[in-house]
């Protein structure tokens, strides 16, 4: 049997454009249709059932939740915000909170304002004060009932899908515009971390805790030959540590966010950088179990990317972990191994302080539309009926005693 502290953070996350549907003021909308992909149309028309999915949150025993707040809803033309969406981002922070469920509230999660994508989006250096400024309405309307608080969401993903590979919108392929979003959001983030810490300040309320979620992967040799260890070690610095070796430095973050799905295996042939940072193992020679989307399973990769981030001494939340499958039996040993692997690491001194699954319920999985069920919750989505996956029973067990065995 395996115990967590009594005061550790249990739950799911979502992001708005993913679940609440209708988001016609994001850049998404129009890319959807611009390249042939399935639409997000009504999602899980969140923005309308949220009450109803939170009932379920707290049936679950979930003591908190992590949402996105969209800002193409919030300032759907430049400097226009909406009384109407922020209005009912209060309710939604409310309603969680009278649900007696910790709301931790994302910024950005890789949407943005039509408008915004329009006039040159996170490239641009005018992003920084743009997105400070949306922040700032946020923050001042939301403060009095969130103290957790995600600037960005994965920004080492955003900016290789959406500046490097040209798979997101705006299908850039420009490595010099995809080194100007990696520092406007860097500098996005800690323009706001100050912010957000100066509004609760003036406000008198207790300071927040800010981060941003950090997609981290489990960079791992096919073989010990020292060119696969060498590449390693970059990659497990620009891949995972080298923004939070920044913001560190800045002192803004307050803990850390950790997403984590997978592992990468590292197998290179030349010494030429591009194949030091990006070359892997096409031979499948250590083969994992697999998620629906093909991405392999390997939960001993969470501890070891936890006693990576041990040396900056800093609280962890684990704001992503999750598989898509249609086999809900596989998603219970894939929470029950990845929690064991928590335990491990803050048994080796990593102060994990909580765990939220992804995701809460099934939803739009970008590119890849809604065919990755990666939900504790299942979504019908011709009548929008959601049922409770048997993995959620269990891991709502979890969420109850702090105990798994
Ligand atoms: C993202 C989510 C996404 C999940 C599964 C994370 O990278 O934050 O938006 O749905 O992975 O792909």
């Amino acid at each position: 049997m395996i115990q967590f502290p009594k005061s550790f953070y249990w739950g799911a996350a979502t992001s708005s454009y993913q679940v609440e549907g209708d988001n016609a003021n994001a850049d998404w909308w129009p890319w959807e249709i611009l390249a042939g992909k399935q639409r997000s149309t009504s999602a899980c028309r969140h923005y309308e059932l949220y009450e109803q999915d939170f009932d379920l949150v707290k049936s679950l025993n979930h003591n908190a939740h992590r949402l996105s707040v969209e800002w193409s809803r919030i300032e759907p033309r430049e400097g226009e915000f909406s009384e109407e969406a922020i209005n009912h981002y209060i309710d939604v922070v409310k309603a969680l909170r009278s649900r007696g469920v910790e709301p931790m509230v994302t910024l950005h999660h890789f949407t943005n304002p039509i408008w915004f994508s329009a006039s040159g989006g996170w490239a641009h250096h005018t992003s920084i004060k743009r997105f400070v400024r949306y922040c700032d309405f946020v923050t001042q309307a939301l403060a009095p009932y969130v103290r957790f608080w995600f600037t960005i969401n994965e920004p080492t993903i955003y900016f290789s899908h959406s500046y490097l590979w040209g798979m997101w919108p705006p299908q850039a392929r420009s490595f010099l515009k995809m080194k100007a979003v990696h520092d406007h959001m860097i500098e996005g983030h800690i323009e706001a971390y100050r912010l957000i810490h100066k509004i609760y300040k003036d406000l008198k309320h207790e300071p927040p805790s800010i981060s941003f979620a950090q997609h981290m992967q489990a960079i791992v040799p096919c073989n010990e030959d020292l060119i696969n260890r060498y590449a390693v070690k970059i990659r497990e610095y620009f891949y995972n540590l080298e923004i939070l070796d920044r913001l560190t430095k800045a002192k803004a973050l307050d803990f850390i966010g950790v997403n984590y799905y997978s592992r990468h295996l590292v197998h290179v042939h030349s010494w030429w950088i591009g194949n030091l940072l990006m070359e892997t193992c096409k031979d499948d020679h250590h083969p994992l179990k697999k998620n629906s989307l093909g991405w392999g399973i390997y939960p001993e990769g969470l501890c070891h990317v936890l006693l990576n981030l041990k040396k900056y001494n800093l609280p962890v939340i684990i704001a992503e972990n999750g598989i898509c499958t249609h086999d809900d039996a596989q998603r219970w040993e894939f929470i029950q191994d990845h929690l064991k692997n928590v335990r491990l690491a803050m048994d080796q001194g990593v102060d994990v302080v909580g765990y939220l699954y992804w995701s809460l319920m099934d939803n739009f999985e970008w590119a890849e539309g809604f065919t990755p069920r990666f939900g504790l919750i299942d979504i019908d989505y011709n009548t929008q009926q959601r049922t409770v996956r048997e993995s959620a029973k269990k891991f709502a067990q979890v969420c109850k005693t702090g105990l798994l065995e």
